[in-house]
């Protein structure tokens, strides 16, 4: 080749791989600001105020700090002393995957940032370095572009490809107004969608994680037994509140108590020492059947 035009076909490549290069770096944020700006769940609140409220009040809305215990121990006690394996951003994926997803778009450096605020906001609780952690750490959730974008089509990845930057996935494909374009998505309405994050996790090196076991007995026991109600079908019932566990009325709506009672009448006639000789104990046999009217195993945990 002439060598005019190697060099043309050098700064051809160089001109690709910087073009690749900014490609990955607009969805990588360096900083927590830049990560939370990119999935700004506040600018929601402003058209969806009912849904927006509704979330706040949900579990989904603090799922990192609800679980600042567990993921504390993981990273320092697991990783730093049981396997002495370093944290590393894919190490960390493997909670928040499901309890921050947007940390898949965090640099690796900021990934570990994050691992160590975890670990301050737990270890240092009630100290002003601790509150200014948790504080910062309540920006990562499960929000609404965690559902409606980041997780929106892991049920058929290969079918649908990545999610599309700043596209809103939703039932109906409705758009809103000039802000979002919307695709339309039937993904959400089913289990499936929800057992990404309530199921398990596969982790790049071959680890499996599953902080609950309900996704496995919603699919081996209630949909076995000819159960036909999705997630959404009772857990959408206060819309976006998500109730479970943690609601008295959610709890109740899921146990039905039936009673059985035979009475009889005690050794009649056979009691010594009693005026009457006819003389019985009054008793009766009561049989509770508490029911499941869960689509799964409860609790779970
Ligand atoms: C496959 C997704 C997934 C992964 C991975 C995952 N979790 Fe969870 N985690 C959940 C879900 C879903 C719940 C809520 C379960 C429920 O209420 O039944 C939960 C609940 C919890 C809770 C209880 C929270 C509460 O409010 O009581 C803790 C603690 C927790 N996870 C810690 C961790 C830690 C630590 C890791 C990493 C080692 C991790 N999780 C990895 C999905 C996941
Ligand atoms: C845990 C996942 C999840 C989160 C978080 C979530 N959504 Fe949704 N959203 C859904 C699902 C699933 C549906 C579809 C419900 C159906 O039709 O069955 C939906 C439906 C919707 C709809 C259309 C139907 C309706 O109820 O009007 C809007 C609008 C919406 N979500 C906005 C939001 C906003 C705004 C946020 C953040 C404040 C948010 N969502 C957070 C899962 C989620
Ligand atoms: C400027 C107003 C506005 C803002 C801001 C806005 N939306 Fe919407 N959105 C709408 C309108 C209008 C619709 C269509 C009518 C409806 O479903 O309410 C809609 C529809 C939706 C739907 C249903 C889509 C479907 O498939 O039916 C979802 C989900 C949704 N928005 C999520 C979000 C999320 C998440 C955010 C924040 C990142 C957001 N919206 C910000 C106005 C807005
Ligand atoms: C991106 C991951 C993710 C997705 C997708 C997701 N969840 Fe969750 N969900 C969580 C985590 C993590 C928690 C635990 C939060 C905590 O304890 O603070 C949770 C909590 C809940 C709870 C509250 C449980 C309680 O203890 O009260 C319910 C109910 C729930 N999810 C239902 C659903 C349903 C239904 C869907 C599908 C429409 C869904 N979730 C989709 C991650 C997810
Ligand atoms: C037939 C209705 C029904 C279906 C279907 C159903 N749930 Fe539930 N779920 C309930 C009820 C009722 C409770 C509250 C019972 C309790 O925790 O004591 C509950 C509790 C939960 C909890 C809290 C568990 C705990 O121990 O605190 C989570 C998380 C949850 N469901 C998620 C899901 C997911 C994800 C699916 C789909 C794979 C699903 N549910 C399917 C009715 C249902």
């Amino acid at each position: 080749m002439h060598p005019a035009l190697v060099r043309k076909k050098n700064l051809l490549i160089a001109l690709l791989i910087l073009f690749a290069c900014s490609i990955a770096q607009a969805r990588e944020a360096k900083t927590l600001a830049e990560l939370v700006a990119m999935f700004d769940d506040k600018q929601c609140a402003e058209c969806h105020g009912e849904i927006y409220s509704q979330w706040q009040g949900s579990w989904h809305a603090k799922a990192v700090n609800s679980s600042l215990k567990g993921m504390r121990n993981f990273i320092a006690v697991g990783l730093a002393k049981e396997w002495q394996t370093p944290l590393t951003k894919a190490q960390l994926l493997k909670c928040l995957d499901c309890h921050a997803p947007a940390v898949n778009f965090a640099s690796e450096e900021l990934a570990v940032e994050i691992g160590e605020l975890i670990v301050t906001a737990f270890e240092e609780k009630g100290s002003a370095q601790g509150v200014r952690a948790a504080e910062t750490l309540a920006k990562l959730n499960v929000g609404c572009y965690s559902c409606h974008n980041i997780k929106a089509n892991g049920v058929a990845p290969g079918l649908r490809g990545a999610p599309a930057e700043k596209v809103i996935y939703g039932p109906n494909g409705d758009d809103g107004d000039d802000f979002h374009q919307s695709v339309a998505s039937s993904d959400l309405q089913t289990s499936a969608f929800c057992m990404q994050c309530h199921g398990v996790y596969h982790a790049p090196d071959g680890e499996t994680i599953q902080c609950n076991t309900l996704s496995g007995s919603y699919r081996h026991g209630y949909l076995a037994a000819g159960g036909s109600k999705s997630c959404q079908d009772c857990h959408l019932n206060k819309g976006h509140l998500f109730p479970g566990g943690h609601d008295l009325e959610t709890v109740k709506e899921g146990l039905g108590l039936r009673l059985e009672v035979a009475p009889y009448q005690h050794l009649p006639g056979q009691i010594t020492g009693v005026k009457n000789p006819a003389d019985w104990v009054p008793s009766a046999v009561i049989t509770a059947f508490v029911d499941n009217r869960a689509g799964h195993r409860i609790p779970d945990g």
